[in-house]
């Protein structure tokens, strides 16, 4: 359930039941020529809302914003720098720690978010621990699922584009995307095909690095029924990995 569909009263009576949630976070940024800006933040709030539903957990407003300096070559990314996302997750994490939450799922979309949401998860355990004359705080746990990372959703995109995965606008998360938004699907031409692979450090430097947006992959592959295909795979993956963070002792 969609905690900013929940009324104070229902969400202080989950809290009786459980005390996990579920928070989707993404990222605002370019995805090549026929990937949507969206793309990372979609993925996000698209698979939290269903592992919320078949978990029966409650999800948190979507942090669309992430780290994501270097796509700023291109029109539409935005970022938060690491120090804002920090700031950002731990207050969301005290905030909600408030009314008793204790089990922080971070379901991840984008893999400039990765450094950052642990550096927060770190930031915000050393705040417990700080704390003069005050016990730390056991029951509190962040936990960092990327998506992409299940089990399942590793071997469908082995088996539907092998090396043309690639790392980034990568032909499963624009399916998901395609899936999720069917009046948005775009349509353009990829050249080359697959797109180059490597490194890169600034905005600058990885726009001069790939051109199109595209690192290592073949978005021309997405399709809305792959979308599909891949999120039934990974959907109970991820419910049963939110279960056991809950239930752990
Ligand atoms: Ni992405």
């Amino acid at each position: 359930m969609l905690l900013h569909l929940c009324t104070w009263a229902e969400v202080e009576a989950r809290l009786e039941k459980s005390r996990g949630i579920i928070i989707p976070i993404g990222s605002t940024e370019q995805h090549g020529p026929n990937g949507l800006i969206g793309t990372d933040a979609i993925c996000a709030e698209v698979f939290a809302k269903a592992v919320g539903e078949a978990a029966d957990a409650l999800v948190a407003p979507t942090i669309a914003v992430g780290m994501a300096q270097h796509h700023l070559g291109f029109s539409g990314s935005m970022t938060l720098r690491p120090s804002t996302l920090i700031a950002v997750i731990r207050d969301m994490v005290q905030s909600l720690r408030v009314h008793g939450f204790e089990r922080f799922f971070f379901l991840n979309g984008h893999g400039g978010n990765v450094a950052t949401v642990t550096a927060a998860f770190s930031e915000i355990y050393a705040e417990a621990s700080l704390q003069p004359g005050l016990p730390n705080t056991p029951g509190l746990r962040c936990t960092l699922q990327n998506w992409y990372d299940a089990g399942a959703a590793r071997q469908l995109s082995r088996e539907l584009y092998g090396a043309q995965e690639g790392s980034h606008a990568t032909p499963s998360e624009v399916s998901v995307t395609f899936h999720a938004y069917p009046e948005a699907i775009k349509q353009a031409v990829l050249d080359p095909p697959v797109a180059p692979s490597g490194r890169f450090t600034d905005a600058a430097d990885y726009r001069r690095r790939f051109p199109d947006g595209r690192i290592g992959s073949n978005p021309g592959l997405a399709s809305a029924a792959d979308g599909k295909r891949i999120m039934d795979a990974v959907v109970p993956e991820l419910a049963s990995a939110y279960r056991a963070f809950v239930a752990a002792p």
